[in-house]
């Protein structure tokens, strides 16, 4: 394993709040694989920032009358509110228009031109002369020429799901006047310069998902067309050239150069080279599948075309989207739950178990289901794992004085039971180390059922020949479950570390002290008390009336 690891995010838009669709896909597998490597020994960072410039961002600012300075900052410090709550870790957490990241987005440019991957070329773009503007992306509504959808973004149709070539009937978002045409200057990025480089890329990257390959491979097999990166608005990176009044980047060409920006800033104002750590580390960009094209390509081809200053990635872990109770997550539906009032309502670690349980390393959609959900935290978090936690630390408050006895022979069960602790960590390991959360939870789970199992099996309560074993060895598997479900339920596993009578942060013992058989006879636990509360059904039935108007 390389000692050093850089775990990013997909960016949010500084635009409306984080739901379970943001965290689902992206920011918690992240924050599990960040803790799992940092319990593992090593020097991992988890870094991410708000994505603050773009044209929708410019748009919404404008309507609620404020700058776009004041309209980010708020979601900036929305949104890492809202992801604390959530127990997402970050060690960084930034911004897109951030003074480091303007000043290396156009070093970047100036590098690429230097390098001859950039040049300028006239387009004919729509215009208002209302309000003198260039109307890009959003700035223009009409209707989708394929489907005849109304209302519908220059830029997407959200019926079909297609890039229109050109929007039917016109107008402008802002005064919904018909713009005219006019021309102007955009650059260019040479994305066909690169296809033989991305193909290289993709061949040598043994971490990348195959299935995401192909059809990224496929995508440059049919040729690559050049990208414009500029827009005619006045919220974005300036371009460093003079004269150029009202052009900015495109969003999507300084966003993802804020995982290095960011990285750099962090790391250097600790004390520590952030360029060569980069250079060193392990990369790793968590994504969901509908920027695919913007990771496997575009930010590879700018880093390419920088002579890998900043190495490409390792890792760009994929993953589907979220539905909700089978429907597509629509704000203005109301189909949509916002992570903030969800955590009003259910602990952190009750959604962080059920989103990672319905996880599989693989771009498949996932669905948000709210009768699954209770089930998954009545009968497996609490039926499971918590019911062995309570037990086997009730009995021995009970019975023992809390105090951990001295264990007789191991007969056939006991041995077995060892066995599964001493080989636990190696178990999970790989699973871990792959990215298949999902399957890692089910083998804790697995654990966790071995012991309710084992423990009810030798009836302790009947005080016969062997309690003592089984006492001493099933407060040992709850040590382990504690370590082990560190990365997934940082809450539970810090209640039951203290509760077996741990100090300090459970999160400081590395992973494959959960192998050991630790806890030695007359171990004193902790205090122990019920871990979860059983969600009701009334509860339920709550949350599933609010949906939809
Ligand atoms: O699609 C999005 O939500 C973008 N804000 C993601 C940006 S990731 C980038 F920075 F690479
Ligand atoms: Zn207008």
């Amino acid at each position: 394993m390389n000692k050093k690891a850089i775990i990013t995010s997909a960016l949010p838009y500084s635009n409306g709040e984080i739901h379970l669709g943001h965290v689902a896909s992206t920011y918690l597998p992240a924050d599990v694989t960040t803790r799992f490597l940092k319990q593992n020994g090593v020097e991992a960072y988890y870094i991410c920032a708000s994505d603050d410039f773009g044209t929708p961002i410019l748009i919404q600012s404008e309507k609620e009358g404020k700058t776009p300075e004041e309209y980010v900052a708020h979601w900036n410090k929305r949104d890492l509110e809202d992801f604390t709550a959530f127990d997402i870790a970050f060690d960084f957490f930034y911004k897109t228009s951030s003074e480091e990241n303007i000043e290396f987005v156009q070093d970047v440019f100036k590098k690429l031109q230097d390098n001859d991957h950039i040049y300028e070329n006239e387009i004919i773009q729509f215009f208002c002369e209302n309000d003198k503007k260039f109307l890009p992306d959003r700035f223009v509504k009409g209707i989708c020429p394929y489907c005849k959808a109304e209302d519908q973004y220059s830029d997407l149709c959200e019926k079909c799901g297609r890039v229109p070539e050109e929007i039917e009937n016109p107008h402008c978002s802002i005064c919904g006047q018909t713009p005219v045409k006019k021309s102007t200057n955009h650059y260019f990025f040479k994305l066909k310069n690169f296809s033989e480089p991305l193909l290289d890329y993709l061949n040598n990257a043994p971490y990348l998902q195959k299935d995401v390959k192909k059809y990224v491979e496929n995508w440059i097999k049919e040729g690559l067309v050049d990208w414009d990166i500029t827009r005619d608005i006045s919220w974005g990176v300036p371009i460093p050239i003079e004269g150029l009044d009202n052009k900015v980047f495109y969003g999507w060409f300084d966003n993802h150069l804020a995982y290095i920006s960011s990285s750099i800033k962090f790391l250097n104002d600790k004390g520590i080279d952030g360029k060569s750590f980069w250079n060193d580390a392990d990369i790793y960009h968590f994504i969901g599948k509908d920027i695919v094209y913007h990771h496997y390509l575009f930010l590879p081809a700018m880093r390419l075309g920088i002579n890998k200053e900043f190495k490409l990635p390792d890792y760009i872990p994929t993953r589907g989207h979220l539905t909700l109770e089978s429907k597509k997550i629509s704000k203005s539906r109301n189909w949509y739950i916002g992570l903030k009032e969800f955590l009003e309502i259910f602990p952190a670690d009750y959604l962080r178990f059920y989103l990672i349980s319905i996880n599989p390393y693989s771009q498949d959609d996932l669905n948000f289901d709210w009768d699954q959900f209770a089930t998954k935290i009545n009968s497996e978090l609490i039926g499971n794992l918590g019911n062995l936690v309570n037990r086997a630390l009730g009995f021995t408050n009970k019975a023992f004085d809390g105090i951990l006895p001295v264990p007789e022979d191991f007969d056939e069960k006991d041995s077995e039971s060892e066995k599964r602790i001493t080989s636990f960590a190696d178990d999970i390991s790989k699973l871990m180390i792959d990215n298949q959360l999902d399957r890692a939870l089910k083998q804790i789970m697995e654990f966790s059922a071995h012991f309710n199992q084992y423990f009810q099996h030798k009836e302790p309560w009947k005080k016969g020949p062997g309690t003592s074993s089984c006492i001493y060895l099933s407060v040992n598997a709850v040590r382990s479950l504690a370590i082990a479900i560190h990365s997934f339920l940082p809450k539970a596993s810090q209640q039951i570390w203290e509760q077996i009578g741990m100090n300090g942060d459970v999160s400081e013992t590395n992973w494959n002290e959960m192998s050991e058989i630790s806890l030695k006879p007359n171990h004193k636990i902790g205090k122990v008390e019920p871990l979860f509360a059983k969600i009701e059904s009334s509860v339920i039935d709550e949350q599933k009336a609010k949906l939809g108007d």
